[in-house]
């Protein structure tokens, strides 16, 4: 099957008036700050991609062998018709989930959603081509806001891969959940991947490598800015910082001025002094016992968790009760 054309929960007016109203908010905030859904347009999903395949980046890596041992478990316990995924990007280790349950048989839908449009264009069209039996639904959308929406159609299940869960603040996270819970019918699955709290000097690399990737992916949330709202930052006197934070057990991204600057932005005039930062991201990392008290509070049950061979990165798969 071709893929359909994208449905459309988020218009073109309703992404930008959404930046500019955080934008706004953040930056005449005491302490700076940007929500992290704004890295990624066309060049930042790129980056993105780019991200995943740095040596210092497991997270996928890791993510990936869990799927790659798990996916026929995954596809078996579920017996899902409707394969849901949230901020699904290139979708690139969904496949594996895609061909347990083609070799299963079952599946009927797969419905990748995302803010970027970009991604969800090319992943939608190679998807469709390499999986001709399954009907492909791309919905350009807002996982914070448009859960309530999500297509019914048989036993759903929901995948959140990435560790992207832990780009929400944690008062977002309960939100989220709940939302996602409210969502789904009893029975329906959530599958979930959480990065695993571990010794920082190997989670900071991964959001500070050699080569300067994320560094370049950081800097591109003001090249956003610029262009939608004709704002003018200098991304080049921003440094990347990355900060490991042991009570919140979190990385922080962050930018910060090399110098003293004021960026004129709808209206405003903002002054950044010299060694000022703007946070970017959270990434927070979990442990185990807490991503199943997260999950038994929205009314999810932990059916399994499992991880890579290195202990790196958890996936959880988890029923609506
Ligand atoms: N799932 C992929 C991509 C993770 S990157 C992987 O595991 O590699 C995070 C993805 O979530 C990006 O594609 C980004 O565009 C999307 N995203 C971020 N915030 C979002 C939001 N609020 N609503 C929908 N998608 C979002
Ligand atoms: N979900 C990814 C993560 O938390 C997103 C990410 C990777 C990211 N590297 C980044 C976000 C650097 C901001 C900056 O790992």
């Amino acid at each position: 099957m071709t893929a359909e054309p994208l449905e459309i929960y988020l218009e073109e007016g309703d992404l930008e008036r959404g930046l500019r109203d955080d934008v706004r908010a953040g930056l005449s905030a005491g302490s700076k700050w940007l929500p992290p859904k704004w890295f990624y347009d066309a060049r930042g999903s790129e980056l993105f991609e780019e991200i995943t395949r740095l040596p210092e980046y497991y997270p996928t890596r890791a993510e990936r062998a869990v799927l790659a041992a798990h996916a026929p478990d995954i596809a078996a316990l579920t017996g899902a018709k409707t394969l849901i995924e949230l901020g699904s990007g290139s979708s690139e280790k969904t496949r594996l989930l895609l061909d347990a349950f083609t070799r299963r048989g079952g599946l009927g839908t797969f419905v990748p959603l995302d803010v970027s449009v970009s991604a969800l264009r090319g992943s939608t069209a190679q998807i469709a081509a390499d999986y001709p039996r399954l009907r492909v639904r791309g919905i350009v959308g807002d996982f914070t806001r448009q859960l309530d929406r999500l297509p019914t159609g048989g036993r759903r299940l929901v995948v959140f891969l990435g560790g992207t869960i832990g780009n929400l603040l944690p008062a977002e996270r309960g939100d989220f959940l709940t939302a996602m819970r409210a969502a789904l019918e009893v029975g329906d699955w959530l599958l979930l991947g959480t990065d695993l709290v571990k010794d920082p000097s190997v989670i900071v690399p991964a959001y500070d490598d050699a080569a300067g990737v994320t560094a370049e992916f950081n800097r591109n949330v003001l090249h956003v800015i610029n262009r939608e709202l004709g704002a003018d930052f200098d991304p080049a006197a921003f440094a990347h910082v990355a900060v490991w934070d042991p009570e919140h057990e979190w990385i922080e991204m962050r930018l910060r001025a090399t110098r003293p600057m004021s960026v004129r932005v709808l209206g405003l005039t903002v002054d950044f002094a010299a060694g000022e930062d703007l946070r970017t991201e959270v990434s927070a990392k979990f442990r185990p016992e807490g991503i199943a008290a997260e999950l038994a509070t929205a009314g999810f049950a932990a059916a399994e968790f499992w991880t890579d061979p290195d202990a790196l990165f958890g996936v959880t798969l988890a029923r609506a009760r």
